[in-house]
Parts: C-alpha cells; structure tokens; sequence
C-alpha cells in the first residue's frame, strides 16, 4: 500500500488544488461529511474543490459514531451510483474519525475501490484516526468489526478546523494522545502532563505540537507494520480493549472513543503490573493523571458484560483475550490476558 500523501498547516482544507491534483481522471468527486462540520467547514471545501475543477456530488452522514453503520455507507454508495460516480471518480472524507471510517470503507468498497481523501477535522482525527488506512464500521453493536484496509491518497489536516472543536471532543482526542505517550514516547507523556491546562483549553501551540508527535508516531507503525501483521500496529491498542467494551457497554456513541480509551488505559495500566512487570509506581503516578481527565462515565457497566465484550476483541487468538500492556512508560507488548484478571481489574476500576 503506498503511503498517503500529507497537507497540513493552517487553511490545507482551502488548498483543494493542490491536494486533490490527480485524484479523479472523471473530474467527479464525493464530499462526504456529517452536518455538523458541514455547516462549520463544508462550503469552504467544496468551493476550493470546485475551484479546482471537479464536479462534487456531496453526501452528509449522521454526525458521531451512528455514521459507522451498514446502512449508512448503503445510502452513502447508493448516493454516489445516484449522483453519477463510476471507477474514475473519487471520494473526499471532511470530519472526525466516525466520517473517515464510514466513508473510507465506502470508498474501499464502492465499485470494488476508487481513491479517496482523508481530511480529518477532529484532533482525534489528525493524530490518529485520519491516518493509516484503517476504515470500517460496527458491526452487532460492537465496535469495528466490518472494514478494510484502504490508504487514503492524500490527508489533510487543517488545524483551523480545529478551532470549532466542542471541549468533550478536544478531551476525547487528547485522551487518544495520552496513549501514544504511555506506549511509545514518556517525553511526549511528560510534555502532555506539563502543559495539561492549556492542552485543555484549546490553545493552539501546544495542540499542534501535539497532533504533530501523535501523528508521527501513527505514520511510523503503519509503515513498520501496513496491516497489522507484525506486532507493532497493535501496539496502538494500549487501552483499546477494555475502552471499546466500555464504547459498547454504554450504548455506542454515548461515550466519545478517546474517552473510552482513557478508562481503558487504566484498566490496562492495573493489568500491566500485574502481567507486564510495570512498576507500581509508573502505574500509580499515570493512574493518579489519567483519573484527573474530565471523562466522567454516564453510568457503571457490569464488569461481566464488559468481559464478555472484550471476547469480541479483534486481537482475541484460540480463544484468548490479549491486552497491549506496558513493561514500562514507552514500552509496550501484547500478551494474554487470563479473564479472572480482566474481570477483577475492570471490578477494581468501576467501584
Ligand atoms: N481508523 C482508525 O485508525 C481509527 C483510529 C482511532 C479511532 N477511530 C474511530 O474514530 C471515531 C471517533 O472519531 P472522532 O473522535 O474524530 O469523532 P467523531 O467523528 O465521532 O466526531 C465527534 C463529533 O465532533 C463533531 N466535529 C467533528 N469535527 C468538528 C469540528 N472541527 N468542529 C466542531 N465539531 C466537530 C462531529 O460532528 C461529531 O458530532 C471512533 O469511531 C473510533 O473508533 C478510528
Ligand atoms: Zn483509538
């Protein structure tokens, strides 16, 4: 798979030119958003996309994790048969992950796979899910069971968009950065920690640097490791396990993704020094930081059903839930994860 090519820097999303040059011999492009970010970013882009000569036939998804739905994507590709795309057109995706994954795997699927854009509009989306070419959907009411692995041609982060950012969403994707801290980079943890407030409050020097090192570190184990085959593009799961049992356990979309991976990460840190050799100390000192991020839990799920939907877990082999855990801060691994231990770590978290 090639890599995506990136355009960032302040007004990227205006910049249709330059980052759509190539991209459809048809002249038709799809611009897919949800909308919200319609109203605040869309017209914007599709003038800079017409600008750049294309016909856009644009489609709006509902906002939020109810994107990633069989039907949604079905009305999606019936939308763009209807509008007149065919194998030489392509697909631009603006919004938070919820719209990249819908319509990446439209795009991924549509007539067997035509190009598409990646430009995420969420922080959570330009540090993490915006990139890579993981694209899907939930399946049974659990998160991403259905999806493929389709490279974006082009990214493109605009960090004007994130000026229009609601503070839970900024929470959510500073929660998705934490985890890049705790897996591969103590001096980004320590920096997040350092600068907390102004990371909370928006302000822009500190959130670009940021989704700069968060989305660096995401371009580097997609490139170690496309598909997830080798090991290192789990890695990127640290908290994932137990937060997208919790995502599903609250209802899907009742808690935002980042703020699942948050209660994930301490589950995961508990289970760390119990399995990975993570001192209690470590454990303690980023437990103490990750139970001061405002992401309060709408209402205590059973540890049980939590358990039972971390048997749905992607990373599950021969019947086995696998957790990524930390031998220390930066140093991650994945391993088995007895379900006693699971149970009484999620029990000691939730009382
Ligand atoms: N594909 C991957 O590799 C990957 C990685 C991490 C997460 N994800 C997925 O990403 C999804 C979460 O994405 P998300 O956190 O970006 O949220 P989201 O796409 O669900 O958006 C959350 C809300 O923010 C609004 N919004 C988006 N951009 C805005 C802006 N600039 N200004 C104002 N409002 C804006 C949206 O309308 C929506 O209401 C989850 O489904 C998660 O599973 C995928
Ligand atoms: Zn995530």
């Amino acid at each position: 798979m090639t890599p995506e090519r990136l355009f960032a820097g302040p007004g990227a999303l205006g910049r249709a030119r330059e980052w759509s040059r190539g991209l459809s011999s048809s002249g038709r492009v799809a611009l897919v958003s949800d909308a919200r970010v319609w109203r605040l970013h869309g017209a914007r882009v599709e003038r800079s996309l017409r600008g750049a000569g294309l016909t856009v036939v644009r489609h709006l998804l509902p906002a939020g994790e109810a994107a990633k739905s069989w039907d949604c994507v079905e009305g999606l590709l019936t939308a763009m048969l209807a509008g007149g795309l065919r194998r030489d057109a392509a697909l631009v995706a603006l919004g938070g992950g919820s719209v990249t994954d819908a319509a990446g795997f439209a795009a991924a699927v549509f007539l067997r796979g035509i190009p598409w854009v990646s430009a995420p509009t969420t922080m959570l989306g330009q540090l993490d899910s915006g990139l890579g070419g993981k694209t899907g959907i939930n399946l049974a009411g659990s998160k991403n069971l259905a999806g493929a692995f389709h490279r974006p041609a082009a990214v493109v982060c605009d960090p004007d968009a994130l000026k229009t950012l609601p503070a839970r969403e900024r929470v959510s994707g500073l929660g998705e950065a934490l985890k890049y801290g705790l897996t591969f980079d103590p001096a980004l943890w320590r920096l997040m920690v350092a600068r907390w407030d102004e990371l909370l409050s928006g302000a822009p020097g500190p959130t670009a640097e940021v989704v700069r090192r968060g989305a660096a570190w995401k371009k580097k184990i997609v490139a170690r490791d496309p598909r997830e085959t080798k090991g290192a593009r789990e890695l990127l799961n640290f908290g994932h396990t137990l937060g997208h049992a919790l995502e599903a356990a609250a209802g899907l979309g009742a808690l935002r993704h980042g703020e699942a991976v948050v209660w994930g990460m301490r589950a995961a840190l508990r289970l760390s020094v119990k399995r990975a050799g993570l001192s209690a100390a470590s454990a303690l000192e980023a437990d103490r930081f990750l139970a001061g991020v405002p992401v309060p839990l709408p209402r205590r799920p059973d540890p049980r059903r939590l358990l039972a939907q971390c048997r749905r877990d992607k990373k599950a082999r021969a019947g086995k839930i696998r957790f990524i855990l930390l031998r220390a801060i930066g140093r991650a691994v994945t391993m088995p994860v007895p379900e006693a231990d699971i149970l009484a770590a999620a029990r000691e978290l939730l009382s």
